[in-house]
């Protein structure tokens, strides 16, 4: 396709510019809010630039970065080696800024997805200077067609003072018509969000912005830079096995209607390698309302199990990712792309009746559920929506294996050592050990569901002693507070939490 074709409104092709010349419209101490949600459609080569000029410039330059979700490698970690992010926001998950993060060098406010754009919105996080956004095409009118994700691109391009626009030839044109750009009204008089149905659309094909913002365009071929996915293992295997018969039991029960209704699969090997298990299920006539759609929604898709997937963003491993995209029209009546804001809508999802499935890094014996800091201290990635899904769900499932590096870790724990879904948000809890069933349990019930059916075995023991140090002080929900993190020590101090290991 030609320029004019991409470019449909004439008087902005004289904007079309190089990465260098539009990152010198970023100045020191500004706020760049750029697209990009889980490595899909983030702008990539104006921040890249913006890493080189900080650099040439020998002197300190910051900005505060925020984005959708995560982003590729060649953005948050350029930006990182090149001291330029003082403050990031509102998810991350690469090594450079996480070290970065860890040290203190980076101030992260680590975010409920749909809530960024609330704060934006009201003010509370200050002045937006500049939005760098990946677009496919710029509309008659000067409005954008997003690339593979919306995340909060159209909030930041309606409260940004300039638009730095990537042109990414490289993206499938096939992307037009796959997106519903809706923004609620403000507050406290706001409509309902009129999504009935995971396949509503509601808004727009296109952010609408005002052109005259637009300051910068700027042509790249560059691919979106995405990873792959650990494989299913044998764990993973045994999580989705517990996981079908759970859920093809309460269909039995009349407990779930059929087909079941919508599903939230959250990020990662974990969760994708027990979406793909759907594929050998009964279940059919599926559907999602999720925030990123993984390869397994398109695996399933492929075996007609799928019916429909509402999402923000498309992120697929690179073996997948060129099949996936040259194939778009198989999928583009079956799919669309929202705001994160919509996609993760607390009112949504508790109306739709989502079946949430999030990841855990470790879950404690009442059912609190850490998914973000290694040891209480450091941050993994970020809660990213897992907290908008797991409190409005019809059912909040949290997934993990029971151990981590190499049994030296047990994901079952006396206590989390951060809480970022507390006990009244998590319906179940499943390893590859078993699965529990916490609803409708009182905190001293969950107890022997939770180490019986999902720790490992080589901790259970452990786990029931610790339980009857805890009982001699009494409680609802009883703990020996000194001990209850005897665990974390002992792996901070001998890298291993078994006893008799050291
Ligand atoms: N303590 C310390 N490290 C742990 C751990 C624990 N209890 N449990 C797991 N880990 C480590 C693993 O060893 C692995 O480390 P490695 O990268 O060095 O190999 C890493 O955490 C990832 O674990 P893995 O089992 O491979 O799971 P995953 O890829 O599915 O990721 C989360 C799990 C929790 C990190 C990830 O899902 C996440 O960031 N979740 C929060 C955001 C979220 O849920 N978003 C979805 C909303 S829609």
């Amino acid at each position: 396709m030609t320029m004019e074709e991409h470019l449909r409104m004439p008087a902005l092709r004289s904007r079309v510019m190089t990465a260098e010349e539009a990152a010198a419209c970023i100045e020191d101490g500004m706020t760049v809010g750029i697209s990009g949600f889980t490595r899909a459609g983030d702008a990539k080569v104006v921040p890249m630039a913006l890493a080189d000029r900080a650099k040439a410039l020998g002197r300190p330059f910051h900005i505060n970065l925020w984005t959708g979700a995560s982003v590729a490698e060649e953005v948050d970690r350029t930006l990182t080696e090149a001291g330029v992010v003082a403050r990031r926001l509102p998810f991350q998950s690469e090594s450079t800024m996480r070290d970065a993060i860890n040290r203190g060098d980076v101030m992260y406010v680590d975010q409920h997805l749909s809530l960024t754009v609330e704060m934006i919105r009201e003010g509370t996080l200050g002045h937006l200077d500049v939005a760098v956004i990946e677009v496919v095409a710029i509309t008659e009118d000067g409005y954008l067609v997003p690339s593979t994700s919306v995340g909060n691109a159209p909030t930041f391009a309606a409260h940004a003072d300039k638009i730095i626009l990537e042109w990414n030839k490289r993206q499938s044109p096939l992307l037009e018509g796959i997106h519903d750009i809706y923004m609620p009204h403000a507050r406290p008089n706001r409509a309902p969000i009129p999504i009935l149905s995971v396949d509503s659309r509601i808004g727009t094909p296109y952010i609408p912005v005002d052109p005259k913002k637009i300051v910068a365009i700027v042509p790249t071929d560059r691919e979106d830079h995405f990873v792959e996915l650990a494989p299913p293992d044998a764990d993973t295997e045994r999580i989705a096995g517990h996981l079908m018969d759970f859920l093809s039991h309460e269909l039995k029960r009349g407990r779930l209607p059929s087909p079941l209704p919508p599903l939230q699969s959250g990020v990662g090997s974990v969760a994708n390698a027990v979406l793909a298990g759907m594929k050998d299920t009964r279940f059919d006539g599926l559907v999602m309302y999720s925030e990123v759609l993984q390869d397994a929604v398109f695996e399933l898709m492929d075996a007609g199990k799928l019916r429909y997937a509402s999402g923000c963003a498309i992120t697929v491993a690179p073996h997948n990712a060129k099949r996936i995209m040259n194939n778009l029209q198989a999928y583009q009546s079956r799919m669309v792309l929202r705001p994160q804001e919509i996609s993760n809508h607390p009112e949504v999802i508790r109306r739709l009746g989502v079946i949430a499935m999030n990841t855990a890094l470790e879950v404690d014996i009442y059912g609190n559920v850490n998914s973000t800091h290694v040891l209480g201290t450091h941050i993994m990635n970020g809660i990213g929506g897992s907290g908008d899904f797991a409190r409005n769900a019809l059912l909040s499932i949290f997934m993990t294996k029971s151990t981590a590096k190499g049994g030296r870790i047990s994901s079952i724990v006396p206590m989390v050592s951060h809480v970022d879904h507390t006990e009244h948000d998590v319906d179940v809890v499943v390893t590859e050990q078993g699965i529990a069933d916490l609803r409708g349990l009182a905190p001293r019930e969950r107890v022997s569901r939770i180490i019986e059916h999902c720790a490992h075995p080589m901790y259970r023991e452990m786990l029931w002693d610790y339980v009857k140090i805890a009982a001699k002080y009494g409680g609802h929900t009883p703990h020996a507070l000194e001990q209850a993190f005897a665990w974390h020590l002992r792996y901070r101090d001998v890298g291993d939490m078994r006893q008799d290991v050291t």
